[in-house]
């Protein structure tokens, strides 16, 4: 099927230029963020790019690690990473490792690479390191210190096993923010090894746009011009309308010029809403304006965006809902009479990537489908 709405797609349409950039970026070293909203096809052009490198590589997204509002598992995250670089390593320079419990667990996981590697392998580093953490984990310990010789790992692997070039990709990476509770200096630590690994390229992307912007640009913060910004936008008219028609060629299905133009500026070249749109005017067969009037009623669309609006305060949710009423656009100063409390509303929205500051003092929603859906619901 030509759409396909959810997961990251390693086949992304229309981003040939973005890929090749970025294939060119890990091969050479330079460390990148992708940086754009939620939906816009980060992951999949991250996928891609990684498929097409053909180099050895790790995908991890952080976001797997938090816990409830503001926790933030580290010990599996450091288990995590030392299992995907030790295996992608191995695994590149011709070993194998068969995990006997293909468990969710990353700490049983690296108890039975500590196992494989002892008997096949002689690297004192490596199994030292993986019997403290194994150790301290199961005692419910703090990691941090081992989080800093667990960094360099990648980069002693590659040269043990001669490596010329490996990947490390971080997906959602402004969640590692939440790992400051327990490990405060961890992007100081983080940018102080990687500035040092020769044989890794390291690729990080997030959705919280606000957020991430802080941590890599802002002058105090270690990050601070240490990545390549790469924005991810949304498709512009001509390829979303390419994109649509080609799906509809495929599927069969009869959709006119002037109905997917209608389509496109309904969901302004987001990929997912393009994807979700095609597949219900594939699958339920009814005229284009009545799938569209459905859309914000649609149970998909729900789900995503009111779990994304849960992660917002009360009063960050009731500016973004204002902000809908009147179109998507607007100033502080209509959007309620406590002008401090709307811009502490506004600065939460951009941080989360929600809402970005055009210019003049105007303030647009993102995502167009979030505009739509509280519009429908206007009280
Ligand atoms: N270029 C593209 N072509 C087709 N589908 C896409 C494209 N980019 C993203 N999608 C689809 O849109 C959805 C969101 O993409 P994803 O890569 O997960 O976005 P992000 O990581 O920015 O949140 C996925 O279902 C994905 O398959
Ligand atoms: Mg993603």
């Amino acid at each position: 099927m030509w759409f396909i709405y959810g997961p990251p797609t390693p086949n992304p349409f229309g981003r040939d230029q973005e890929i090749d950039t970025l294939v060119r970026f890990m091969k050479n070293g330079q460390p990148v963020s992708l940086i754009g909203p939620r939906r816009i096809g980060k992951t999949s052009i991250l996928l891609a790019s990684l498929n097409k490198s053909s180099l050895p590589f790790v995908l991890i997204s952080v976001e797997e690690f938090v816990r409830g509002e503001k926790g933030f598992n580290l010990a599996e995250f450091v288990s995590a990473y030392i299992s995907n670089v030790t295996t992608t390593a191995y695994s590149f320079a011709g070993f194998k490792f068969q995990f006997v419990e293909k468990t969710k667990s990353y700490l049983k996981q690296i108890r039975e690479l500590l196992g494989a590697i002892k008997v096949t392998l002689n690297v004192p580093e490596l199994t030292a390191l993986i019997e403290v953490i194994l150790d301290k984990a199961q005692r419910n310990k703090n990691l941090s210190e081992e989080l800093s010789r667990m960094l360099d790992l990648p980069q002693i692997l590659a040269e043990k096993l001669g490596i010329q070039r490996m990947v490390i990709a971080l997906d959602e990476f402004q969640y590692l923010k939440l790992a400051k509770q327990t490990s405060p200096e961890i992007f100081h630590i983080m940018r102080s090894k990687w500035q040092f690994h020769k044989n890794v390229t390291y690729v990080i992307s997030g959705s919280a746009t606000g957020m991430l912007k802080e941590i890599i640009n802002t002058k105090t913060q270690p990050f601070y011009q240490f990545f390549y910004l790469m924005r991810v936008n949304p498709f512009d008219k001509e390829k979303s309308k390419e994109f649509l028609k080609k799906g509809f060629e495929i599927e069969g299905v009869n959709v006119n010029d002037n109905e997917v133009e209608e389509i496109v500026s309904y969901v302004d070249g987001f990929p997912a809403w393009l994807n979700l749109v095609g597949i219900k005017i594939v699958v339920e067969r009814k005229p284009v304006n009545v799938i569209l009037n459905s859309l914000p009623y649609d149970e998909n669309v729900i789900n995503a965006i009111e779990g994304d609006l849960r992660k917002l305060s009360p009063s960050a949710r009731s500016v973004l809902r204002k902000l809908a009423y009147l179109g998507g656009k607007g100033r502080p100063k209509d959007l309620g009479n406590n002008i401090w409390a709307v811009n502490r509303a506004l600065a939460q929205l951009i941080r989360y990537g929600y809402v970005e500051k055009e210019e003049r003092g105007i303030y647009k929603i993102l995502d167009p489908m979030i505009v739509h859906y509280f519009a429908e619901r206007k009280i």
